[in-house]
């Protein structure tokens, strides 16, 4: 597995002092010294940030940011601009970061002299995002910015907007010459782009077309933060740095594979953006779907972005594509009714805010997907997502097949099960059949645990953190690619097509269950069920 590991350049002397004294876990010597967790080099850069007011940039980026300074992982010389509709000034906008901060980072300390280091690169530009003008607005504040700061020629946009304004703001960004660096400041301009990308096959489609008119694919970042996960990258170093397991992954071995992606909160104030998505589209055709290729992929030759990339994009491309016919096998849509759980009243889906009281959105989704390759023929991947189920949990489960023969009077079989545990509790467990004490032959199931916390004792990077690094360092292997999500859009849109044809009876599961009784008939077909965890 390879560490992501990083170094900030050019580290101004104070935080040293700040950092060290306030007990950073990673500072107890001098980290420059550190050259195992210090091996990258991240360059001074601008990050500009559309749809700076937004959920997103408050929740995720600017608490990411924050802590990667924290870590002293962010170079000096770094500002980032923000740019929304709202009025305000950067002293404004500052503030406003700084509640985000407080009120988002997780398991961190908020250190308010660093605070204060940090808040000096935050800038602000108003302005809507659709004028012309706005653009001409924004480059001349960046440039004013750009030597204030000395961040070079490198810039790096992230659009965290409504995903309708994106084709605007690269058009935008594009005929105003911010898709490259200016002459006399030569450096690198790469944009991030958030899910989703489209919201279907075609759209999906014409965003890249838009994109590649502006952009070259190698500055294109699209964001999947469940690719920055350290457990989905931990998949790999499972996989491909040890020997044992990788001999049983295939067909001969795997009876087949679980993804869960469980939330048990609703959808609280997202009920409008996610009416029109649904489970599917919002879990399931990006997050799930780079999981699965996660877990399936052919080991890369070397670990190099694109080495990677186009091992996930082939295993994508071998997902099969359903007939309409089959779609009503393998794939269960659910929406989550109303229940009273832990003594509260919670509301269904269709009695959440801004949702229509008749809406057909899949707040569930469970799907069958079979790879059509060598390794993979015959063996399904059961994926499923979805709000307001029974716990929160996402995880990976590998059944294998049961003894061939069984020598021992027993009534437990099986399984052999390993559980790659995403989150909550990450972790790996193998489940295995073993001799209970006694006289007799009675055997029960047991497990071998690997826990992350307790075996590395320290806080894991969130996503973000992971992923914005990885794009200031110009590493696009955790980020997908063109060909990637159009394989993975192939892979949803036969569902989607006979789904929006079709009326289901909804809601049809109760919030704070494991879903509609359909999904358990799904793998009833093939005499499987579920493991809730
Ligand atoms: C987002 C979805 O992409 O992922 C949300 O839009 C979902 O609906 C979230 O809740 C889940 O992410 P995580 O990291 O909390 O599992």
């Amino acid at each position: 597995m390879v560490k992501r590991i990083y170094v900030f350049e050019n580290c101004p002397k104070e935080w040293d002092a700040t950092v060290i004294s306030m007990g950073n876990p990673i500072s107890g010597s001098n980290p420059f010294e550190d050259r195992l967790r210090f091996e990258r080099r991240v360059p001074p850069c601008a990050i500009v940030i559309f749809g700076a007011n937004g959920d997103l940039t408050q929740r995720k980026l600017i608490p990411a940011l924050y802590r990667l300074a924290y870590e002293r992982r962010f170079p000096a010389g770094f500002a980032i601009l923000g740019n929304s509709r709202t009025p305000m000034t950067d002293d404004q906008f500052r503030a406003k970061m700084r509640e985000a901060v407080e009120k988002f980072l997780e398991d961190s300390p908020f250190d308010a002299a660093l605070w204060d280091d940090f808040a000096r690169g935050l800038f602000y530009c108003s302005g809507d995002i659709a004028d012309p003008a706005m653009y001409a607005a924004l480059k001349t504040r960046l440039g004013e910015i750009v030597s204030e700061r000395s961040t070079g020629g490198n810039v790096l946009f992230y659009l965290s907007t409504q995903p309708s304004h994106y084709i605007p703001v690269v058009e935008n960004l594009g005929a105003a010459g911010l898709n490259h660096s200016p002459a006399d400041n030569p450096g690198w301009t790469r944009i991030i782009i958030e899910k989703p990308f489209g919201h279907d096959l075609a759209s999906s489609n014409v965003l890249n077309e838009a994109v590649k008119q502006v952009f070259r694919e190698s500055q294109v970042y699209r964001i999947d933060h469940y690719l920055g996960k350290e457990t989905v990258q931990n998949v790999l170093a499972f996989r491909f740095g040890n020997g044992i397991f990788e001999p049983l992954w295939d067909r001969r071995y795997v009876k087949h594979v679980q993804i869960t992606a469980a939330e048990s909160i609703g959808v609280g104030s997202r009920g409008g953006y996610y009416q029109e998505a649904g489970a599917l589209r919002d879990m399931i055709q990006n997050h799930l779907l780079q999981v699965m290729a996660t877990i399936a992929m052919e080991p890369p030759a070397v670990f190099e972005p694109n080495a990677v990339r186009d091992e996930r994009a082939k295993l994508l491309r071998s997902i099969k594509i359903m007939k309409p016919e089959e779609v009503h096998l393998n794939a269960v849509p659910g929406q989550y009714g109303p229940a009273r759980i832990g003594g509260e009243d919670v509301p269904g889906f269709r009695g959440e805010k801004g949702v229509d009281p008749e809406a057909q959105t899949d707040t569930y989704a469970a799907v069958t997907f079979f790879v059509e390759n060598w390794r993979w023929a015959g063996v399904p991947f059961y994926i499923r997502s979805g709000k307001r189920l029974a716990k929160r949990v996402t995880d990976i489960a590998i059944q294998f097949n049961d003894a061939p023969h069984t020598v021992f009077e027993t009534a437990a079989r099986g399984p052999n099960l390993l559980i790659l545990r995403i989150q909550p509790e990450e972790g790996i467990s193998l489940r295995f059949l073993s001799k209970q004490p006694g006289s007799g032959m009675q055997l029960r199931p047991v497990s071998m645990d690997f826990n992350y916390g307790s075996s590395f004792g320290e806080r894991s990077p969130t996503a973000y953190e992971t992923l914005l690094l990885d794009a200031m360092a110009g590493d696009s292997t955790l980020y997908t690619r063109q060909d990637m999500v159009e394989a993975s859009w192939k892979a949803v849109q036969p569902i989607l097509d006979v789904w929006s044809a079709t009326k289901f009876e909804l809601p049809n599961y109760e919030a704070g269950t494991w879903g509609p009784k359909t999904a358990d008939d799904m793998l009833a077909q093939r005499g499987h069920t579920w493991r809730n965890p």
